[in-house]
């Protein structure tokens, strides 16, 4: 497919203080958009100056939610290098997404090729400092004009850049997090294995009460009984038990993350013994009460690794690694971060350069 690329002629100010990204709050200068129509499928592939869209008040994704995103990121080496991580990964995970959404599948290669050339043309917007990077947001969404519920026949894929920092304000440090009682995020069935825009929409309400409570996510319990840990609002989460390292096994309401399969792999590697299965809430009450509970910690694109120092459950507060990060937390942060920056090698062919 042909891909038109348009420049800038405004080109923006680049932030000057790199220590003050935060997280997705600033845009480079170009967007990678294309259009979906029955007669013509995926078509009109350009390279755009970033900027506002024209939709249309009864697009259909604006009322029923027909939208999927994903999220990785571009790093730069030492070298000056631009490298992404996995990211043939996040493009399949998005057509899983899509596939689950009724939305029209895109095709894999060319959309990395396209995201590739939009880094080539914004290569100056990927940050130099340590811990930083350039989120990339690659979303689709429905826009066919029409309130009747039923699969859009209109959509648009589009890929934005966000030069940014660490996902939490506290960085590296120990994040609080509670077990969510009251709501629910996804149940076998729905959407929680995929990333539909709606499970964020339906997170936001638990995730306010608890930040007004001073946590930072909740942990989510499974949607049908509500004893098994799920995953975190955006991380999915690994419990250090004794010898063994558990992460909830995907049972079709939590989010495949490629952290998480990154995560697993690296530490099969070093020998540790890595177990996915379904983690009752009570057995993890009872792990802290008998010292078995050793770590905490999330895994995701956006949060990296997130040592997790304050776990609630129910009354009990739990507080893991006396404020600091585990040992275990520590090697995946440094092995990890080190294979996305281009500073150790890269044994499993994960890093890929622009
Ligand atoms: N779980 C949820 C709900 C998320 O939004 C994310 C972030 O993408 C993750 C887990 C982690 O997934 P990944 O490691 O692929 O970023
Ligand atoms: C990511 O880690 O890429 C995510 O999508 C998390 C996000 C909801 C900020």
């Amino acid at each position: 497919m042909e891909l038109s690329v348009t420049l800038t002629k405004q080109p923006k100010q680049k932030p000057a203080d790199e220590s003050k990204l935060g997280f997705g709050k600033i845009f480079t200068d170009h967007m990678f958009v294309m259009d979906y129509d029955p007669e013509h499928g995926w078509h009109n592939a350009q390279i755009v100056p970033y900027g506002p869209l024209e939709i249309l008040p009864a697009c259909t994704s604006l009322h029923y939610s027909q939208s999927v995103f994903e999220g990785l990121k571009a790093y730069r080496t030492k070298t000056g290098e631009i490298r992404l991580f996995r990211p043939t990964e996040n493009f399949k995970r998005l057509n899983n997404s899509n596939r689950r959404l009724c939305i029209p599948e895109i095709d894999e290669a060319f959309a990395l090729e396209a995201l590739k050339k939009l880094l080539e043309i914004d290569r100056e917007w990927v940050p130099k400092s340590p811990g930083t990077s350039l989120y990339v947001r690659p979303f689709v969404f429905a826009t066919e004009e029409f309130l009747g519920v039923h699969p859009s026949s209109h959509y648009k894929f589009i890929i934005i850049l966000s030069p940014s920092g660490a996902y939490y304000a506290s960085g590296l440090n120990p994040v609080g997090i509670y077990v969510e009682r009251h709501y629910v995020r996804a149940v076998r069935g729905g959407t929680g294995e995929v990333k539909a825009g709606a499970n964020y929409a339906i997170s936001l309400k638990a995730q306010d009460e608890a930040e007004k409570e001073g946590y930072s996510q909740v942990l989510w319990l499974d949607g049908v009984e509500q004893k098994y840990i799920e995953e975190v609002g955006a991380m999915n989460v690994f419990f250090v038990i004794g010898d063994e390292i558990v992460t909830p096994a995907l049972r079709g309401s939590i989010l495949p993350g490629i952290t998480r399969k990154s995560a697993i792999e690296l530490l099969q590697h070093w020998g540790y013994q890595v177990v996915e299965r379904p983690l009752a809430v009570d057995e993890l009450t009872e792990a802290y009460r008998d010292g078995r509970l050793r770590e905490a910690f999330g895994t995701g694109t956006a949060a990296v690794i997130s040592p997790i120092g304050k776990l609630k459950i129910d009354d009990l507060v739990m507080e893991l690694g006396g404020g600091k990060i585990g040992e275990i937390s520590q090697k995946l942060y440094d092995n990890l971060t080190g294979i996305q920056w281009g500073e150790l090698a890269d044994p499993f062919g994960w890093s890929v350069k622009v």
